[in-house]
């Protein structure tokens, strides 16, 4: 198994980041996580740009025209062209004293892997999720590394044996762990606003397009979490997730076994459908 560390594509056992990288001492650093399927890498631009306005909104100068390159570069050295595979990539500040302060010339650490994974078409497996409160940070727009709010809601629906935990805030449903969130009413689909309390998945963004192709109202519009029982549907949103139905959300039971509401079902054809 092959990654690639800034210039280089070595074997993961012989990869090394130095302790004082600000990415291991701070969480100081940018990542993105997409998908190679039969066509290529699924929405690729839209991941290289969200990154590079990531990398800008850290403030961290960082070039990353060349990552187009690597990354079939990195698939072909893992055997994976064929096949489909899960891409991780993060940019840190690299290596500096430790200071809070930014350094003044930093030279970030680039890190790749790339490794074989299963994606079916359509998400099929219903999902079960606990509502956790939001103590994360008001800037959850940027995709940091620095994810220890998003771990331990996470281990925490585990522990209750949840899939996943969604986030409240202020009252309002803001998003998954690792994911969006959609809730669904009366055919009209809901989602928190683009803003600083969530992450704008590529996922989501996507969603919201395939909702107006297939004349689905859109209202991106928070979602009370004393409502969750006044809602239709609801489903998560992610590229690891895909569009996965939610069969049962803190005390309230949407669907049982693998059904699945009208639209939610629906939006994940449409989503198949891209991949063709
Ligand atoms: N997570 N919200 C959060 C907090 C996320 O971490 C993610 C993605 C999303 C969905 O974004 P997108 O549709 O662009 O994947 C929303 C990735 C997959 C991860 O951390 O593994």
């Amino acid at each position: 198994k092959n990654i690639l560390l800034n210039d280089h594509i070595i074997p993961y056992e012989s990869a090394y980041i130095p302790v004082f990288d600000r990415g291991f001492l701070f969480g100081d650093g940018i990542y993105e996580v997409m998908v190679r399927e039969k066509h290529g890498v699924f929405f690729q631009s839209a991941h290289l740009d969200r990154l590079q306005e990531n990398l800008h909104k850290i403030g961290l100068q960082y070039n990353i025209s060349k990552i187009e390159k690597q990354i079939p570069e990195l698939l072909l050295r893992n055997d994976l062209q064929s096949e489909t595979a899960l891409i991780y990539i993060q940019v840190t500040r690299g290596v500096a004293p430790r200071k809070h302060a930014y350094p003044d010339n930093p030279s970030p650490t680039l890190f790749m892997y790339a490794v074989p994974y299963t994606i079916t078409p359509v998400n099929t497996s219903n999902i079960t999720a606990v509502v956790v409160p939001d103590y994360r940070w008001q800037r959850c727009d940027i995709k940091t590394t620095s994810l220890m709010g998003n771990t331990m809601a996470n281990e925490a629906a585990h522990l209750r044996n949840a899939d996943e935990a969604v986030f409240v805030r202020d009252g309002r449903i803001t998003e998954g762990s690792h994911c969006n969130i959609f809730f669904v009413r009366d055919g009209m689909v809901y989602t928190h606003p683009a803003d600083t309390h969530i992450l704008n998945g590529i996922t989501r963004k996507i969603v919201i397009a395939l909702c107006r192709q297939h004349r689905i109202p859109v209202k991106e519009t928070a979602w009370e979490a004393i409502a969750l029982e006044q809602a239709d549907e609801a489903f998560l949103s992610g590229t690891t997730v895909q569009i996965a139905s939610i069969a049962r959300l803190g005390e309230h039971t949407y669907y049982e076994g693998d059904n699945c509401g009208p639209v939610t079902r629906t939006l994940q054809q449409a989503f198949a459908d891209l991949k063709k």
